[in-house]
């Protein structure tokens, strides 16, 4: 007999099925042959229980959704002081391309957008770390994370690396102000093999219920995060996860997010659950299409709202 709670999530996917609005993304070229119907959900418990519905093994790239867990490893590896001096808290407004420096410092206004993920992954293990232990760092934590070890995409990887102007023009800018340092190229390229790694929505759900617990994973009830690096993520997440689409967000859905430009979303509410979903065709602001859907149906119909 199946349970009630997967029968809701199969009906709430159903109803998203028709709606084919919004585009793959195709400034990654391996990104655009993704099968752009594919619809998938998992949600974990705080106490260690994955609902799952739709097309929830499917692995993609996790690409923008490493950047909350990557902000945990670096402020765990450098301390929360060391971090903050060099990527600060405020919601940007901008796009997640966008260099959205501060004025004053010149820290990237948050870990979420591209310049801070980028300068956070330079901060990844020590100052004078091999370039190789910090992806391994990020792939070893994200799979605490998920509970099961997960790879990296090549392919997306290089595709990504091929097209990676901005990137490095973003990396470039922060070098030239000392906020990163480091080889350019060879801090793209960690970056680009973090974002690279594959998941699925069972995953991001397990890593975001992590978030949810205070850091630990529910289902192997590992402490893979402090609890204040869990509550810092988890409040950056609310005001800086959907770039400049956070505070519309925070007010119609009140679940923090974050997206990914394969489709892919996290989003964790306190105490309570982690929240996975799957959908390639995004919006023009770059967050999956139906993952926003399927979000706004959940907060309205389970009260998920945080206010
Ligand atoms: O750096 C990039 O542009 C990609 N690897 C990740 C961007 C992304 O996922 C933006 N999110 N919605």
């Amino acid at each position: 007999m199946r349970s009630p709670v997967p029968d809701y999530l199969e009906e709430v996917l159903d109803g998203l099925r028709e709606d084919r609005a919004g585009a793959v993304a195709d400034y990654i070229p391996e990104l655009a042959a993704a099968e752009p119907d594919q619809l998938g959900i998992a949600l974990t418990t705080a106490l260690g229980r994955t609902y799952a519905a739709g097309d929830a093994d499917v692995e993609f790239t996790i690409q923008s959704i490493s950047k909350p867990f990557a902000y945990a490893a670096a402020l765990m590896d450098r301390g929360a002081g060391t971090v903050l001096s060099a990527v600060g808290v405020e919601p940007s407004g901008e796009a997640f391309n966008e260099l959205s420096l501060e004025q004053d410092t010149r820290r990237p206004k948050n870990p979420m957008i591209n310049a801070g993920a980028l300068t956070v992954h330079s901060l990844l293990v020590g100052e004078d770390a091999d370039p190789a232990a910090r992806v391994e760092r990020v792939r070893e934590l994200f799979s605490r994370l998920a509970g099961r070890e997960l790879r990296i995409d090549e392919a997306v990887c290089a595709s990504e690396l091929e097209t990676a102007h901005r990137n490095l023009a973003l990396a470039h800018m922060l070098r030239s102000y000392g906020i990163l340092t480091g080889d350019v190229p060879t801090v793209v390229e960690g970056y680009t093999r973090q974002c690279s790694l594959l998941v699925t929505v069972r995953d991001l759900s397990a890593m975001a219920a992590t978030l949810a617990t205070g850091g630990i994973q529910p289902v192997t009830g590992e402490q893979v995060l402090d609890a204040a690096t869990a509550r810092q993520v988890m409040a950056v997440m609310a005001s800086a996860g959907m770039y400049d689409g956070a505070g519309d967000w925070l007010v119609r859905v009140g679940i923090p997010a974050k997206s990914g430009v394969a489709g892919g979303m996290v989003g964790v509410l306190p105490d309570l659950v982690g929240i996975g979903t799957f959908s390639p065709r995004l919006d023009r602001q770059g967050n999956s299409r139906r993952g926003g859907r399927l979000f706004e149906r959940l907060s309205q119909d389970m009260d998920m709202h945080l206010f």
